[in-house]
């Protein structure tokens, strides 16, 4: 299976700023691509420019949501649900540790949203920090159903820029145990500084099945880069 790639775009770029990044990445390859198996995750306003641009080009880039609310409706001041989000992206990115760190996410909040992207037939990729997380979340939902498991230890995300390289032997041995854990049919993703020069030795790992971007994401050459080395 072809190895998925996803950019997490994180709190960065303005809505002109995506549909120049686009341009420029488009231009890296000769056209015809097939996208299918990589992910934009943009802030929510950037989402339907970005869908917009992707269908009038007809590109087949996938487009996902960083977050989504955990109640379906109603009275949620500055909230997003999912029924807003379910015709403009493919994914949901889940439970990454930044929620956690800066706004006080629980795993119980993070499996309720799996429980409703479920409901809705939308794909996850669910962040995890341990083996423990993934036994903690397992209590309260029935099913792995359309997720993929992003095995990302907060220590290995990038920070102001500079990257902290990780083993990806022990990556491989780690994504092994998200997959024995979830019982054996779960995709495993790695995230954490992963960049054009380190891609190549997590993508040579049979055990994992993708790689999430931050910081090298935000560069369209950097990317094409990556995206190409898949
Ligand atoms: P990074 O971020 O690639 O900049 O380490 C990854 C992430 O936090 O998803």
């Amino acid at each position: 299976m072809k190895k998925l790639i996803v950019a997490n775009w994180k709190e960065n770029k303005t809505r002109g700023e995506v549909l120049e990044w686009l341009k420029v990445f488009l231009k890296e390859f000769a056209g015809g691509q097939d996208f299918s198996r990589t992910i934009l995750c943009a802030s929510y306003p950037l989402l339907y420019p970005l869908r917009r641009e992707l269908e009038q080009r007809r590109i087949s880039l996938k487009l996902g949501a960083q977050d989504v609310s955990r109640f379906e409706q109603g009275a949620y001041t500055g909230e997003v649900s999912l029924r807003q989000l379910v015709d403009l992206v493919d994914y949901v990115l889940l439970g990454h540790s930044e929620r956690q760190k800066y706004f006080g996410e629980t795993l119980e909040d993070v499996a309720a949203k799996i429980r409703l992207c479920q409901k809705y037939g939308l794909k996850t990729l669910i962040f995890l920090r341990s083996v423990a997380d993934l036994k903690e979340i397992k209590k309260n939902i029935s099913s792995f159903k359309g997720a993929f498991l992003v095995y990302e230890p907060p220590s290995a995300i990038s920070q102001k820029g500079v990257y902290r390289a990780q083993d990806s032997t022990a990556v491989a041995e780690a994504a092994s145990a998200f997959k024995r854990e979830a019982g054996g049919t779960g995709r495993v993703l790695y995230g954490g500084s992963v960049n054009a020069e380190s891609i190549g030795s997590f993508l040579a790992c049979p055990e994992i099945d993708g790689v999430v971007v931050g910081q090298a994401s935000l560069e369209p050459v950097v990317f094409a880069r990556i995206v190409k080395s898949a």
